[in-house]
């Protein structure tokens, strides 16, 4: 007798004699003469119903087992639902329990459902429908971005995570070391009396890296078209929804891209890979309109069919300087752009995606390209509705004087990216890329509101459970 997954169950289209399911016990129900117990086994968003004849006295001993948690699999006959709303149900022959469960002590209970809750037995939210609908919706965007990338002759490369450079250049960066942190003291020490990273494995101090870009970069220059899909870390003590100490970044990188190229394929990306899920996961996008975020549907419309605004720093600030009553950091040329500024230009004034490119050269990272005003660079950002920054990307400073100067401008060691310049020095070409936020992307597609639970085991200022 073959095994089959509650999804492959309910997608035939005809009963079927002897079948077995196995899964976790959601809820269960006693009538005179039967028992029914709701199964689920995290194949799909939709249970399936035992219907037991509790008087039957094989079932006598496993009958007070079946209770919220418990993991059993069942053995019968599947047949056409009389109730309403499903399709079929299991008329059980045969049951047996793998692990018992509590009904008092379990922590997944119908009252407690509040996420602040769920995140403290984050090991077994994913039982819930909320829970288990937004990791199916997790792996299908993962997919997704794939198929993107293959469909569209990308590279999938495989960026370090420990590395000895940064990326962004904001003194974010985690120290990854193999001195013993609670033996501070015996630290082995230079001259100057720093501690001296050279003894240690690497030789040199070393990080979790924010960012695949340069490593990303040394590849296109090679290969073309090439993207990462890989975990960063930022120790930025942000305390807000939409940050975390580690999230998945993607990042495609091409030579001979310029800015607007970027914006183009940034643009058919994300549209891209929402109509993806939209179409293979819609049940559980159901789920969250349904119950999280009526509006959702009309924010996937918005995403996958609008065409998304261009829009200058310079005409942003034109437009934001006539609201500053209405922010709490006021806004002038210059300044960069804080959460409530992007989210007014996308939710408010356009009301749709805006990709705001050409900031000023002081708030943008060192790599990107200058463009001829010497005040700008060639850096953009796909803002969104509700959670603002998507995506940042540029075109890369691809001249090796104007990168060594403005290395010179940021203070940074230039020999620590001999190797970085030398892409510069042989065969240099214009080239640009872009970095999506999964877990924002995430929560763009779900409605869920708090970065904290769109993904298993969040890490964030002061919480690294699990
Ligand atoms: O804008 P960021 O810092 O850009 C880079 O790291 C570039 N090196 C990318 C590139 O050009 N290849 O980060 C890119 C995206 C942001 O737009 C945001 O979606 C996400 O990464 N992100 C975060 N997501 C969650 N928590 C954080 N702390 C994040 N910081 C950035
Ligand atoms: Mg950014």
């Amino acid at each position: 007798m073959k095994t089959l997954t509650i999804k492959q169950l309910l997608q035939k289209d005809s009963t079927l004699q002897d079948v077995k399911v196995q899964g976790w016990v959601r809820t269960r129900r006693d009538l005179k003469s039967q028992s029914f117990v709701e199964l689920n086994d995290g194949s799909c968003r939709q249970n399936l119903q035992l219907v037991i004849d509790n008087s039957n006295p094989s079932f006598e001993k496993i009958l007070p087992d079946l209770v919220n948690g418990a993991a059993i699999y069942a053995e019968g006959d599947l047949i056409i639902s009389p109730a309403k709303g499903q399709k079929y149900e299991l008329s059980v022959k045969k049951m047996e329990l793998y692990g018992p469960s509590s009904q008092e002590t379990y922590p997944i209970q119908k009252k407690k459902t509040s996420d602040e809750f769920l995140r403290t037995v984050a090991h077994l939210r994913a039982r819930t429908n909320k829970y288990s609908s937004m990791l199916r919706i997790r792996s299908e965007l993962s997919f997704a971005i794939h198929k993107y990338f293959r469909d569209n002759g990308f590279f999938y490369v495989h960026t370090p995570i420990i590395t000895a450079s940064d990326c962004e250049g904001a003194g974010r960066m985690f120290n990854v070391t193999t001195f013993d942190t609670s033996k501070p003291m015996e630290f082995p020490l230079t001259k100057d009396k720093t501690t001296d990273f050279s003894k240690d494995l690497f030789g040199k101090k070393t990080f979790l890296t924010v960012s695949g870009q340069l490593e990303g970069e040394t590849m296109a220059l090679s290969l073309g078209k090439i993207y990462t899909f890989g975990p960063t870390f930022r120790a930025e003590n942000s305390n807000t929804y939409r940050h975390a100490a580690e999230f998945w970044m993607i990042e495609p990188e091409i030579a001979f891209y310029d800015i607007y190229d970027d914006m183009d394929l940034a643009e058919d990306f994300v549209k891209k890979i929402t109509s993806h899920v939209r179409e293979h996961c819609a049940s559980d996008i159901e789920l969250f309109s349904k119950f999280l975020d009526k509006d959702l549907p009309s924010t996937l419309s918005n995403i996958i069919d609008n065409s998304y605004e261009r829009l200058a720093y310079t005409d942003a600030v034109s437009i934001l300087e006539k609201e500053n009553s209405r922010f709490e950091a006021k806004v002038s040329w210059g300044v960069d752009l804080a959460s409530e500024h992007e989210r007014f230009l996308t939710e408010i004034y356009f009301k749709k995606p805006v990709i705001m490119y050409n900031k000023p050269k002081n708030v943008a990272a060192f790599y990107m390209k200058l463009n001829d005003d010497g005040k700008t660079v060639r850096g953009m950002d796909l803002l969104v509705p509700r959670i603002g920054e998507l995506i940042g990307g540029s075109e890369r400073e691809n001249r090796l004087d104007v990168l060594e100067k403005k290395m010179d401008d940021f203070k940074m060691n230039k020999e620590a990216y001999w190797w970085y310049l030398d892409l510069r020095r042989f065969g240099s070409v214009p080239h640009a890329g872009f970095g999506l936020g999964f877990e924002r992307m995430m929560m763009l597609i779900t409605g869920i509101s708090n970065i904290r639970d769109v993904c298993c085991y969040p890490r964030v200022p002061g919480y690294a459970e699990f």
